[in-house]
């Protein structure tokens, strides 16, 4: 009898377990859900501003949070320069992107963030066509990439795409920023910043450790470091630089990891932001007035100033950083040949 007491027990809470532990998950994946796009402090609804008359330039703008930074500034009547890697893709995003906004001054130019000579045509047919650039949103991003992998100038692959490239582009383009005015500089870098650390030597495939997600977070926090010391310099001159992190977003960003990877996250999508919702803290760093002026700084997904891992808060760091990135980038060959 007792036997058969404990068993009922037991086998009565081992039908109950599964289900608690499914609900409290669920619990919990709202309260984040909500937490995470609820109390964002700012609104595009809230936000007036209409960009007749700027230029943006936006890196990755066929896919993710890219295509919907460019939709919203299309929206609001900005010219905006589709930067893709991939012309067939980003002719999709851009009609897209028209039928959304009937927009007539959509341009799309191409750009391969891992290669130098890429990065230099792009910006000198830029330079050409668009004599004032207001906004330049430095979003194109890779996760995921094999790590240690060389590109044709010798850099590290993901420490190209993500930091290095966005580095060299926005230098190239200086002319136009400073020409504009007032111009903002939008660095799209992650949540994962907080775990990476910054080694030069990772620009060049060497140094500790060094698996796919710690290239991915060294580069996304070296992405920070550059925008601190990028606001130093500029500083005076009407043209500001930020970095946000978007938060965690429905996108392809996943691509380059195995399927298991990809299968989680595809089902963690309902309870996480869309392409849309992971564009709004970008486009806070682009639009919101109370940023005129502030530069330097790093917002987190709720659109909130928030400290970057210690090493972008270290000023001896952040300007080494930049001379190696000159040195390794032979930034002054290229600006030269201009
Ligand atoms: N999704 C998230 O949860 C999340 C979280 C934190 C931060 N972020 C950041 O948000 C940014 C946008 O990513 P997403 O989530 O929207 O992912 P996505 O849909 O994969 O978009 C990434 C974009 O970057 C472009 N890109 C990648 N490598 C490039 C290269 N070498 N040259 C030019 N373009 C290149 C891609 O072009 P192709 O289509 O040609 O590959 C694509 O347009 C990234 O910087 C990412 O690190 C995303």
């Amino acid at each position: 009898m007792l036997g058969l007491e404990s068993w009922n027990l037991g086998s009565y809470i081992s039908y109950i377990l599964p289900f608690l532990f499914f609900f409290l998950l669920l619990f919990l994946l709202l309260v984040v859900r909500l937490d995470g796009l609820g109390s964002n402090i700012w609104t595009l609804q809230s936000c007036p501003i209409d960009l007749t008359g700027k230029t943006a330039v936006v890196t990755g703008a066929n896919s993710g949070i890219g295509k919907a930074v460019s939709c919203e500034l299309a929206r609001r009547g900005a010219r905006v320069v589709l930067a893709c890697r991939n012309l067939i893709q980003g002719q999709k995003a851009l009609s897209d992107i028209q039928k959304a906004t009937g927009s007539k001054e959509l341009l799309l130019r191409e750009v391969d963030l891992s290669s130098l000579a890429s990065i230099h045509n792009f910006s000198q047919k830029l330079l050409q066509e668009e004599p004032r650039i207001h906004l330049l949103v430095n979003n194109a991003g890779s996760t995921g990439l094999p790590p240690r992998k060389l590109t044709s100038d010798g850099l590290e692959l993901t420490f190209m795409t993500n930091y290095l490239g966005h580095f060299f582009l926005t230098n190239l383009l200086l002319k136009c920023l400073h020409r504009a005015g007032s111009a903002r500089v939008v660095n799209v870098t992650s949540f994962r910043q907080q775990h990476g650390f910054v080694d030069e030597q990772h620009l060049v495939g060497a140094g500790d450790p060094f698996t796919k997600s710690m290239a991915y977070d060294c580069s996304k926090l070296m992405l920070i470091s550059f925008t601190v010391e990028l606001a130093r310099r500029l500083q005076g001159t009407g043209v500001t630089a930020n970095s946000v992190e978007p938060g965690v977003v429905k996108t392809s960003i996943m691509r380059n990891y195995p399927w298991q990877f990809r299968a989680i996250f595809w089902l963690l999508s309902i309870f996480i932001r869309t392409p849309k919702q992971g564009a709004v803290p970008v486009l806070y760093l682009c639009l919101a007035e109370e940023l005129d002026g502030i530069s330097g700084k790093f917002f987190n997904s709720k659109c909130k100033l928030a400290l970057p891992a210690k090493s972008a808060q270290d000023s001896q760091v952040t300007h080494s950083l930049w001379n190696t990135s000159a040195r390794l980038t032979n930034l002054e060959k290229w600006t030269k040949k201009e």
